[in-house]
Parts: C-alpha cells; structure tokens; sequence
C-alpha cells in the first residue's frame, strides 16, 4: 500500500504521489514540486532515484544481489556471462534454441573492422588501455551510426550484440598494443572468456579451462549494479538520443575513476604500497585520518552496508584460482586478509558499515591469473558491457525525457559588466 505523503510550504500543504517497488524502497514523486516553486537537494543522489529499472536490485543493508530476480550467488555458480548477457538484455534465462543463436551472433560479431584497428595506433605504447578502450568503443559510432535506429528494438539488440562481442577483441587490441605486440585475431571455436584471454596472452601462455572459468565468473560478478555512477552516465547521455556506441563509451569514462571501476587496479596498487603485513596498521590508521586523503581502496560502498555479495564470491573464487594454480604464498593476498580482519575489527569501519567491496579482492584474482594490474579495470568495463547496453535499451523502450537535473545557485547577484579599462 503506498505510504500518504504531504509536504507544506509556508502553510500550503501539498499531497506528492508514492511508488511503490516490487522490492525495496518505494519512492516519493516530486515531479509536482516544480509547481510549488521548489526543488530537491540530494548531492550524489543519496536518497534520490533518478529512474525505475526492472533489472537489477540491490538489497545494501542485507547483502541481497539480483540479475532479474536471480540472486547472483546462483548465476556466478551456474550460468555464465553470455547467458547472463541474454538474461539482462532481454528479462528471462534464453531457451537452449535462444541461447545458441545468441552465441552464434556474437562469435558472428567479434572481430573489429581491420581499418578501424587503426586507431590504437594513435597511441603510444605506454599509454593506459582505458584511455584506448574509451576511444575505440566511441570509434565504433562512425563504423554503425547511420545504420542504427535507436528507435528500433532489433537495432537496438543489434547494436548490444555488436558492443558484447567486440569489447572483448578491442580490450584485447588495447592491451597488446601497449605491449608493442601485434593481435591475436578473435578464435570462434573458444569461449567467451577463453576467446578473449587468448587474444591477449595466447602467444605466451595456454589459457586453461580454469583462468578461462575465473575470468567468465568475473565478468558475470560485474555485469550489472542499478544505477552506479557509469550507468547512470550511460542513461544520461543516452537520454540525450546520441549515438549508442558513444553513449557507452560515457560509460566507460565514468567506470575508470577509483572511486568506482578503477579501484581494483587501485587496490593492488595500494596493497603493493602497503609491501608487508606489518605496516598495515600504518595505512589503516591513514584511512581514518582525516587530514589524510588516503582511502582504504575496495572498501566501502554507496548501497552496500552488511557485505557485498559479489565480494563473498569473489573471495572464494580467488581462493579457488589460488589453488588450483599452486599459489600458496601470496603475500599480498595475506595483507589484504590482515587489512580485512583489522578493519572489521575497527570502530571507525564498523560505524561507518565501511566492508570489502567486490574490487576488494577481484584485485588479487586477477593478479594471481597473472592479469596485468593495468587491465583490472578494463575488464570490468568488459563485465559491465551487458549492463550497460541493457539499462540503455531498457530506457529506450519505454517513453523518456532528456535527463537535465536542476541546481541550488549560490552565485552572484546580477551586476553590470565594466570595460577592462576601468577595472
Ligand atoms: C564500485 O555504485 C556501485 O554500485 C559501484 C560498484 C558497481 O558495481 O558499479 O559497486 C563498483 O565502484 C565499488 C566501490 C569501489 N571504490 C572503492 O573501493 C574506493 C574506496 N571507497 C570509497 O571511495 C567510498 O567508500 C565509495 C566511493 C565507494 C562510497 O562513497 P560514499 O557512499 O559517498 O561514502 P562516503 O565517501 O561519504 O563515506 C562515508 C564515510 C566518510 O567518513 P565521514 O565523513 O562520515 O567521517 O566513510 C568514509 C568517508 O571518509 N569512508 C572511508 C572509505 N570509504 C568511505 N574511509 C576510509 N576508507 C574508505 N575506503
């Protein structure tokens, strides 16, 4: 039953509607706010839902994980990323016919225009492949842009298939080009996840079925996440009708920060800085300091307040690849338990509900798959990729209005220009 909600304005009171979630929080419209002279103030969106959504929920206060009503833990088990790509696109788990002709498309899609590899290089060796990927994912406009309907469903399944079949290829274009290496051409008879590893390391290493596992397992764990920071970029430079590719690529951007996808490479980062388990009380004791900038990266989260679901898998995971590569001694997986342990054990973290997030120890995986740590967040670009692409499509479907938040002025009055002369 939707909560009354009633707002008064200097003794006039206004009734605002409620909507009420299927699961959750409901929300107050104050679309009619705008009538009574006012706005909403919510910095960061704290308590401000910018959309409704049906494929992603996120339960923060109970650890609760959901890719159209299936928990995470279940698909990170038993699906994997192509399936939950289908699933996130579309609403529902493929039928087996559905599923191979979602695989076909994509094994149809994944090489890239061998003009338009060109473009990486514009870029010198050393430089970091986000800022490659970025590029070519809005390269990728000038290759479909006036072939794309955004207006139409099956363009814009089209346009998903291309993106999921290509980020891979083009992560992998980005990250051999830093190396100086040629490419490795996309292989239709591997995997998703094996396909795209050995496009990158395929010269000098055998992809086994258990990095190819881990890495399939990565990419569902950061398929999707409601309206983090980069798909609510995506939704609002979709919103404006651009080019889908180049609405993406917003995206893109957005996820590089590490406040957000760059924090795994910024965790390995950190923990190397930290070097020993015994200067961990050094960094922890920076982290609550608050004339010290420094964070302790991988923890926290806006939604998150209990656990991060995907975290608690990723641990395991991380444990499982450990193990099944004959890693026993590594020594920043021991720091970061004993960072774990410290700050759960600390009042600082515990007021502040501050847990190891999924960049945590996706981090230390990834390491211990011997992924260079500049590839970290170029491989949650490639997770996210469905999520993206399905919150884009999802907002197309249905009848939007150009995203153009407000502002609370706190500038000058009006006062008149004076000639540099009389200054
Ligand atoms: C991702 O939104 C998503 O869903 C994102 C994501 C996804 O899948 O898309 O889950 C992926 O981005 C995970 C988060 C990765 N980022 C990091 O690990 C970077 C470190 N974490 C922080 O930067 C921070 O926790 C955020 C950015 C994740 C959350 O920031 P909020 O919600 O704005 O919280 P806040 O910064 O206001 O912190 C509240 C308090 C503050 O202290 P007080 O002012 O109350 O005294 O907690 C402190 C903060 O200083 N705090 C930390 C901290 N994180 C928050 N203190 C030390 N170390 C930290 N990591």
């Amino acid at each position: 039953m939707p909560q009354k909600v009633q707002i008064t304005i200097d003794g006039k009171s206004t009734d605002l509607e409620t909507l009420v979630a299927s699961e959750g929080t409901n929300v107050i419209d104050v679309g009619k706010l705008l009538n009574e002279g006012m706005y909403t103030y919510d910095p960061g969106f704290m308590s401000t839902a910018s959309c409704d959504s049906r494929i992603t929920y996120i339960d923060g206060a109970n650890g609760i994980l959901m890719y159209r009503g299936y928990p995470i833990e279940q698909l990170a088990e038993q699906s994997n990323h192509l399936e939950v790509a289908y699933l996130l696109f579309n609403g529902e788990l493929p039928s087996k016919q559905q599923y191979e002709d979602f695989v076909a498309a994509i094994i149809d899609n994944q090489a890239v225009d061998k003009k338009f590899q060109q473009i990486f290089n514009g870029f010198t060796t050393g430089a970091h492949p986000m800022s490659m990927v970025g590029a070519a994912v809005a390269g990728l406009a000038s290759l479909y842009h006036e072939g794309t309907d955004i207006a139409n469903a099956d363009d814009r399944a089209l346009t998903a298939v291309r993106l999921i079949a290509q980020i891979p290829t083009i992560a992998a274009m980005a990250y051999r080009h830093g190396k100086g290496k040629s490419f490795i051409e996309p292989d239709p008879g591997l995997s998703y996840a094996a396909n795209f590893l050995n496009m990158c390391f395929g010269d000098e290493r055998n992809i086994s079925d258990t990095l190819a596992d881990a890495m399939d397992r990565i990419f569902i764990l950061h398929a999707d996440h409601e309206q983090n920071a980069s798909t609510s970029t995506v939704r609002m430079a979709g919103s404006t009708e651009c080019n889908p590719f180049a609405a993406i690529s917003a995206g893109v951007s957005a996820l590089w920060g590490p406040s957000h996808g760059g924090a795994n490479e910024a965790v390995l980062n950190m923990l190397t800085e930290i070097g020993d388990e015994s200067r961990v009380e050094e960094y922890v004791a920076k982290a609550k300091d608050k004339d010290d900038p420094f964070k302790l990266m991988g923890f926290g989260h806006r939604v998150y307040k209990n656990f991060d679901p995907r975290a608690t898998v990723m641990e395991e995971s991380c444990g499982r690849v450990l193990d099944e590569l004959g890693i026993d001694d590594e020594p920043l997986l021991g720091i970061a338990k004993q960072l774990e342990k410290i700050a759960r054990e600390d009042e600082y973290f515990i007021e502040r509900k501050l847990y190891p997030n999924i960049d945590f120890y996706s981090g230390i995986t990834l390491k211990a798959m011997g992924i260079p740590t500049e590839m970290f967040t170029v491989i949650f670009t490639l997770g996210r990729m469905p999520g993206w692409i399905s919150h884009w499509h999802e907002m197309m479907s249905a009848p939007y209005r150009i995203a153009r938040p407000r502002q609370l002025y706190l500038g000058e009055h009006q006062r008149d220009y004076i000639d540099i002369n009389k200054r």
